[in-house]
């Protein structure tokens, strides 16, 4: 992708994200607003994927048909919000593989702590999608792809529903070579490290937690 940042502004995505920035949407409709999301935003981020010719038989004729290029490509969740995104994107891209970042906020210091990481193998020669719907501060986006370079990924993108602009200045510093696709930019972060005006916790809201 020749883009950094690329906001998906279709009608579809802004309507929806509306309705789940809305404080008394239910834990239900959320994650179903969110996996619909998903599947638009993963329209976008594999836009650009190398193709390649596959001789095939139609019932009426012999054609060369255009067919992905190369390995499957790895999605990879940051837990646990990033589930949200992952089962919508795999709708659409059900031979992906598929793995999990762990990391969570210290609420304190808002410093990222890891405490899993299982990606698939050869994650240098796969297109890798970073799926986290909060690009907050950008310090567990960055600790995330930090941790997927170090494991061989060459070409990341990273996903989210929303992003703030600080976290888009820390991953164009630590990470300029990973495209981001998001929904929105919001106004700007909270105090609490909280995307305004956002759409809350993310996991809380999508998994009725508090
Ligand atoms: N994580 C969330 O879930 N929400 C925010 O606004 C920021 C980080």
């Amino acid at each position: 992708m020749s883009k950094h940042l690329t906001i998906v502004d279709h009608p579809l995505v802004q309507h929806k994200l509306s309705i789940m920035r809305d404080k008394s949407t239910s834990t239900k409709s959320f994650r179903q607003l969110l996996r619909e999301i998903s599947l638009l935003l993963a329209y976008e981020v594999t836009r650009e994927l190398p193709m390649t010719i596959d001789r095939i038989e139609t019932p009426i004729e012999p054609m060369d048909a255009p067919t992905l290029d190369g390995k499957k490509l790895a999605l990879i969740s940051i837990l646990r919000a990033g589930n949200g995104l992952l089962d919508g994107v795999l709708e659409l891209i059900p031979a992906a593989r598929v793995g999990f970042v762990g990391l969570y906020r210290d609420e304190r210091t808002l410093q990222p702590i890891q405490y899993y990481f299982k990606v698939p193998e050869a994650l240098e020669d796969r297109l890798v999608i970073a799926l986290d719907p909060m690009l907050a501060t950008g310090n567990s986006s960055v600790a995330a792809i930090d941790l997927l370079k170090e494991a061989g990924a060459t070409n990341i993108r990273f996903m989210c529903l929303l992003a703030a602009p600080e976290g888009i200045q820390r991953m164009k510093e630590a990470h300029p070579d990973v495209p981001i696709v998001t929904a929105a930019v919001d106004q700007r972060l909270n105090e609490h490290g909280y995307i305004v005006p956002g759409v809350g916790d993310a996991g809380d809201r999508m998994f009725g937690t508090k």
